[in-house]
């Protein structure tokens, strides 16, 4: 801990936040970490749209093709909504689909949530030119967001939120519970829930997905090192760790760690931090849940909601899963 900060930022409660957070993730005793949102940045949410092109990630294709091929249908046996939420609504690609066959049917407000700013405009893009489609983007954080959704609501309209991509397996298990208990508490009886989630599946294949042969993965965890070198005025050598992808049969997850491939210091001056690494540590930077076939079903019972429908994709083990709120 340094008592005189090295550098005097002008810090925006934002940046005050995610020095907060790498401050107390990397002093943790045991395992540090970085918690995963901090991933997307401008550069990072690039990264994250190359590694959705890559041959190995099939999650992205098998969620958009999933989207595409049986939104009607979705559509059909969700309570028509008037207003569609989307949690880490990224580039908004594979949203098109749904949101054509919603808005189809009656004038929709969408709401794409992101943290990333870069994101929501690529989003709101995308999207514009959809018929009877309004897009109205919160830059918040997904609670928060979806409570400034449903203040909007009138009654007798109800509320679709898209929670695709998988990306509830980046919440441990007893936390994804906990996040979709507070999703149902902002909803009525009879709102939707979209729900996308990866499968478990091979193991190879899964950790290839994680750690491609081109190394853009790598890039994309490396890169939340460099972000805080850029955005905290660290001093984190890139070249001395490594990027490391891992099953974890346990848990039933993916990790992405970063290795340190020597003993190190790094000085933190944004956070007031300066830390010594062993050689072989870890940063644990993510997880991904996989999920089994009927895991959702469950998870909906827990939460407060039934499980409508699934839709299971042939290529990529990966379900949509349509949630109604009880
Ligand atoms: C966007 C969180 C679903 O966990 O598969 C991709 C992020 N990390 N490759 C995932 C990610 C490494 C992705 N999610």
């Amino acid at each position: 801990m340094l008592t005189q900060p090295l550098l005097k930022l002008a810090v925006s409660p934002a940046l005050a936040e995610f020095a907060e957070d790498v401050r107390v993730g990397l002093t943790k005793s045991g395992q540090r970490e970085i918690l995963s949102k901090y991933l997307y940045d401008e550069v990072g949410s690039a990264l994250f749209e190359v590694i959705c092109l890559l041959p190995e990630y099939g999650l992205t294709r098998a969620d958009t093709r999933l989207l595409r091929t049986h939104s009607d249908e979705m559509a059909a046996r969700m309570p028509l909504p008037a207003h569609v939420a989307e949690l880490g609504s990224g580039s908004g690609k594979k949203t098109r689909w749904i949101l054509r066959a919603i808005a189809c049917r009656q004038p929709t407000f969408y709401y794409p949530i992101e943290i990333s700013s870069a994101a929501l405009a690529a989003c709101e893009k995308e999207l514009s030119e959809i018929d009877l489609v309004h897009i109205v983007g919160y830059e918040k954080p997904y609670l928060e967001g979806l409570r400034a959704v449903a203040n909007r609501r009138e009654p007798g309209e109800s509320i679709c939120v898209l929670f695709l991509g998988s990306t509830i397996g980046n919440f441990d298990r007893p936390a994804a519970d906990d996040f979709l208990r507070q999703v149902r508490a902002i909803l009525a009886t009879g709102d939707s829930l979209l729900l996308g989630t990866d499968l478990e599946k091979n193991t190879e294949v899964q950790l290839l997905a994680y750690d491609d042969p081109a190394g853009v993965t790598a890039a994309f965890n490396m890169n939340v090192l460099a972000r805080i070198n850029r955005e905290l005025g660290a001093d984190f050598d890139l070249k001395q760790f490594a990027h490391e992808a891992r099953w974890n049969a346990q848990e039933r997850r993916i990790e992405m760690h970063l290795r340190s491939l020597q003993r190190q210091r790094v000085e933190i001056p944004g956070a007031h931090l300066r830390i010594r690494i062993d050689e072989g540590e870890t940063i644990w930077t993510e997880s991904s849940h996989k999920y089994s076939p009927s895991e959702p079903i469950e998870m909906a019972a827990r939460t407060g909601f039934r499980c409508e429908a699934q839709w299971f994709d042939e290529e990529w083990p990966f379900a949509q899963n349509l949630w109604i709120a009880e």
